[in-house]
C-alpha cells in the first residue's frame, strides 16, 4: 500500500518540458561542464600515467555533469507514511528500563534482530532533470538493523539493552565518503531519466543500483549476516552491529545471494540461491555447516530471469508437483542432498499441498493501531513440544509515535504479551527479524 502511494505522488507531479527547450538546456550544462576540464587537462605535465588520469578525468566530469544536469528532491511522505521515515543511528548501546510483565527463566539470552530499509539522508530521493523524474521506491532505502539484547545475570535478573546500526557495504561508504546522494534513482518515472540513471550509474560506479543490504538477517558457522537480493551477504558484528565485510566464500560464489537461505536438516548445511538479471539467471548452492566453502553450485538453467524470493528445505517429504522440478534434481544430484526438497517457487499453497497436514493458524490482536515487523520465533532450550518457545515481535504505536518489542507465548499465541519492553526511539516499519541465542545457549 504504501509503495503504491509513493508511486501515485511520485507520478502525480511530473513537470514535462518541450523537447527543444530540453536540449537547449544539455547543451548549455554540458558546455559549461565541460570547458573547465579542458582547461585543467591543458595544464597536466608530460609524463603522467595517461590511463589513470583520463579515467579520473572523466569520472569528474561525468560527476559534474550530474551535478549540474540532475537536482536532487525529498520524496513526500503522507502522514499516513509517518513511520516510514528513517531514524538516525543511537550511537550507543542504550541500557532500558520500564519493562512491562516477565520475562520467564527458561526463555534463552539473546539478541533479536531486525533489519530494514531506513533511507541515507533523511529519506528516499527523486531527482528532476532535463530527462524527466525518477525516483527511489521504498524498499531501495539502506539497511538498519534494530537489536535488543535479552542478558541474565547469575541470579536469575534480566536486563534489556538496545542498539542500531546502517548496514555497511561498500557503495554506502562510498556515498558516505562522498558526503551527499550520488546514485541516481532507476527504478520509478520518465523513461528517458531511468534510461539516463542506469548509464550514468554504470558510467560512474560500475552498477547500476546501490548495494543494499536491508531485508534479513541471519547465523550460519557461527557467524552473522545481513542481506538483501541484490549482492552478497554482509557479515555483521552482533555486539557492535558494525559491518565486517562481504561473505564471498572465497570467490566461489560471485553473484547474488538470497534473502532466505536456509539450513538443511541434519547436515546443518546452508542451501542458498541467487538470482540475476542476466545469465545464468538463477543459480543453487550448497555451503558446508563450518561456513568456510561452497561444496556444490548448479546453474538451474531457467530461460528467463524471475524473482525467487524464499526457499523451503525438508528432509523426508518426496518431491511432488513442483513448478521447478529441475531444481530439485540438479540438487539431488549431489548425493548430500538425497531427500531434500528445495522450492524456490511459487505460492508458500504448494507447500500445504504437499506437506498433507493441515499448517496451524491462529491469530495474535494488537492493541488498537499497533503494528508490528520482523517477528521471530524463539524456541525454547531442550523443548520438545511443537510450539515450545515464544513470539517476539517490534511493534509500533501509531498514536503515541513510540515502539516496543513484545513477547508472546506460543502456546497462548492469542493470549495478550507476556512482557512488553519499551525502546528508546521509534523503530521504523520493516522488514526481516530473527533471534540469535548466545552461544552458551546452544
Ligand atoms: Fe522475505
Amino acid at each position: 500500500m504504501a509503495t503504491l502511494c509513493l508511486a501515485s505522488q511520485v507520478k502525480g507531479s511530473i513537470h514535462k518540458q518541450p523537447i527543444p527547450h530540453r536540449i537547449g538546456e544539455l547543451k548549455t550544462s554540458l558546455s559549461s561542464t565541460v570547458k573547465p576540464f579542458i582547461q585543467e587537462l591543458e595544464k597536466l605535465p608530460m609524463r603522467i600515467d595517461v590511463s589513470k588520469t583520463i579515467k579520473s578525468v572523466t569520472l569528474r566530469i561525468l560527476d559534474a555533469f550530474v551535478d549540474s544536469v540532475f537536482q536532487f528532491v525529498d520524496q513526500p511522505v503522507l502522514p499516513s507514511q509517518r513511520n516510514f521515515v528513517p531514524v538516525e543511528e543511537i550511537g550507543h548501546i542504550a541500557q532500558i528500563e520500564g519493562i512491562v510483565g516477565e520475562i520467564p527463566a527458561d526463555f534463552p539470552e539473546g539478541v533479536y534482530i531486525r533489519n530494514g530499509a531506513n533511507p541515507l539522508w533523511g529519506g528516499l530521493k527523486s531527482t528532476i532533470s532535463v530527462f524527466g523524474k525518477s525516483s527511489h521506491v521504498w524498499v531501495e532505502g539502506e539497511g538498519m538493523l534494530h537489536a535488543l539484547y535479552f542478558s541474565k545475570d547469575t541470579n536469575g535478573n534480566w536486563s534489556f539493552a538496545y542498539n542500531n546500526r546502517f548496514v555497511e557495504p561498500k557503495t554506502f561508504k562510498m556515498e558516505k565518503q562522498r558526503n551527499k546522494p550520488s546514485y541516481l534513482p532507476a527504478v520509478e518515472g520518465d523513461s528517458p531519466a531511468i534510461l539516463a540513471a542506469f548509464v550514468l550509474n554504470a558510467l560512474r560506479f560500475g552498477d547500476v543500483n546501490k548495494i543494499l543490504s536491508n531485508t534479513s538477517v541471519f547465523e550460519h558457522g557461527g557467524k552473522y549476516y545481513s542481506i538483501a537480493e541484490n549482492y552478497l551477504a554482509q557479515e555483521i558484528d552482533i555486539s557492535s552491529l558494525s559491518t565486517l565485510d562481504d561473505w564471498d566464500l572465497g570467490g566461489a560464489w560471485g553473484r547474488p545471494f538470497t534473502t532466505h537461505p536456509k539450513k538443511a536438516p541434519g547436515s546443518g548445511e546452508l542451501v542458498i540461491m541467487g538470482v540475476d538479471a542476466v545469465k545464468p539467471y538463477y543459480v543453487v548452492g550448497v555451503i558446508s555447516a563450518d561456513g568456510k566453502k561452497l561444496i556444490h553450485k548448479a546453474d538451474v538453467k531457467l530461460k528467463r530471469s524471475t524473482l525467487a524470493h524464499e526457499i523451503g528445505i525438508t528432509q523426508n517429504q518426496p518431491p511432488i508437483d513442483l513448478c521447478l522440478l529441475n531444481v530439485i534434481e540438479l540438487c539431488l544430484s549431489h548425493p548430500r542432498y538425497l531427500g531434500y526438497l528445495v522450492s524456490p517457487i511459487c505460492d508458500v499453497f504448494a507447500f500445504k499441498g504437499h506437506f498433507g497436514n493441515p499448517i496451524k493458524m491462529e491469530h495474535h490482536k494488537f492493541a488498537k493501531n499497533n503494528f508490528c515487523t520482523g517477528s521471530a520465533y524463539v524456541s525454547k532450550p531442550g523443548g520438545s513440544e511443537e510450539d515450545d518457545g515464544w513470539i517476539v515481535a517490534y511493534v509500533h504505536d501509531e498514536d503515541t509515535d513510540t515502539s516496543h518489542v513484545i513477547v508472546v507465548d506460543a502456546k497462548n499465541f492469542q493470549g495478550e504479551p507476556i512482557a512488553k519492553i519499551p525502546l528508546p526511539q521509534r523503530v521504523p516499519y520493516g522488514h526481516h527479524g530473527a533471534y540469535f541465542q548466545t552461544p552458551s545457549q546452544h
